[in-house]
């Protein structure tokens, strides 16, 4: 489905409901602020996203399990296939990122429902998001800003942001502790938010997902990682997806009383119930840079019925950065390679 760039930004922008900031208690930050502030920090790539510039699109097949719709009425989880738009990317702002750093990949989904309904998703390989709330995301990328004089960011400004913030060190942890990721099909990627799941008897389940590959997690040596240079995760998706090798566990992990689900930093306690809610099969690869994801906004608070959102104030903050950065990346002309 090739959505023309006006009903992409519509589509984007009809999620700035009131509904959808009554679920954030907490202030806003002005999206103009993030998007100024993503560009002082990281540089301006004209045309390419703020984040997760370096990226490639995808399509694939969602078919959900029983267990699903025990949980949620979604369509999604009808058994029946659901053809999904896939977008994997390089973590950052930078269209140049090596695919051989130790960094977060992301994996961005758009479930094509019956009659037109939408779910979208962005999807990072990490358990945890870098900020628990747009402030202190905001705080956070200030701090990682080039000093004019040095052009490199002052040890000491992220030192005593991260000292009264610590949980922004959390994610960067993550990554440090794991080997480079062999393929963009190789890695878990992770909701990081807690949604509910509604079903048929109107009974909510919070819990948060990760996509795990079939095929086990892969990396690479650092040698090998070295070996393999900068520009590798393209072609190798092209191949293994050739080769039928792409395919995902949808896992919902089911939050139980008392546990923290409004903190895109605290994953749940380990060991909590996990349900397959289903299995996302990656079909196709774009041969280039085109492709439908290139020109829309993957939009966490685009939801079909029988999900919605928790309590997580990071949700709706998402929302008027995506598509105000989407506008932005509109205008320069759309770019992601
Ligand atoms: C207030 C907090 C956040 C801000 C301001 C923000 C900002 C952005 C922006 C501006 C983009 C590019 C959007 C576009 O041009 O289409 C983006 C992409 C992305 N963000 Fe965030 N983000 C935030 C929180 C998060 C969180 C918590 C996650 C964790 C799941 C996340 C995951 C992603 C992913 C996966 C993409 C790439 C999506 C794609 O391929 O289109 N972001 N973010």
């Amino acid at each position: 489905m090739k959505l023309p760039l006006l009903s992409a930004v519509a589509a984007a922008a009809s999620a700035l409901s009131l509904s959808a900031f009554a679920q954030a208690p907490t202030a806003q930050v002005d999206p103009t602020a993030f998007l100024n502030q993503f560009e002082s920090t990281f540089g301006k790539f004209e045309g390419y996203r703020r984040s997760g510039a370096k990226g490639i699109c995808a399509t694939g097949e969602f078919v959900g399990t029983a267990d699903a719709r025990g949980l949620s009425t979604s369509s999604a989880f009808s058994g029946k296939p659901v053809p999904v738009l896939v977008r994997f990317s390089v973590g950052g702002a930078n269209p140049g990122a090596p695919d051989n750093g130790k960094s977060q990949r992301n994996f961005a989904l758009q479930f094509n429902l019956p009659g037109g309904e939408l779910w979208q998703m962005g999807n990072i390989s990490a358990p945890v998001f870098g900020a628990s709330s747009p402030q202190q995301f905001l705080g956070r990328l200030a701090s990682l800003q080039p000093d004019p004089q040095t052009k490199k960011p002052d040890p000491a400004k992220i030192k005593a942001f991260a000292d009264e913030n610590p949980e922004v060190l959390l994610q960067g942890k993550h990554f440090a502790s794991l080997p480079v990721p062999s393929s963009f099909g190789s890695v878990n990627y992770w909701g990081v938010h807690a949604f509910g799941f509604v079903n048929a008897k109107g009974d909510k389940r919070f819990g948060k997902w990760i996509f795990e590959p079939t095929d086990g997690l892969q990396g690479l040596t650092d040698e090998e990682a070295k070996a393999k240079g900068p520009n590798f995760l393209f072609d190798e998706l092209r191949q293994r997806v050739k080769d039928n090798k792409v395919s995902f566990n949808f896992n919902l992990e089911l939050a139980e009383a008392g546990d923290k689900i409004d903190s895109a930093t605290v994953p749940l306690p380990a060991g909590r119930k996990k349900v397959n809610m289903g299995m996302l099969k990656v079909t196709s690869v774009s041969p280039d840079a085109g492709g439908d994801c290139l020109a829309i906004t993957f939009n966490p608070m685009i939801l079909p019925k029988g999900v919605e959102p928790s309590a997580d104030p990071m949700i709706a903050a998402r929302v008027a950065p995506y598509v105000l950065g989407l506008g932005r990346r509109l205008i320069e002309g759309p770019k992601q390679q």
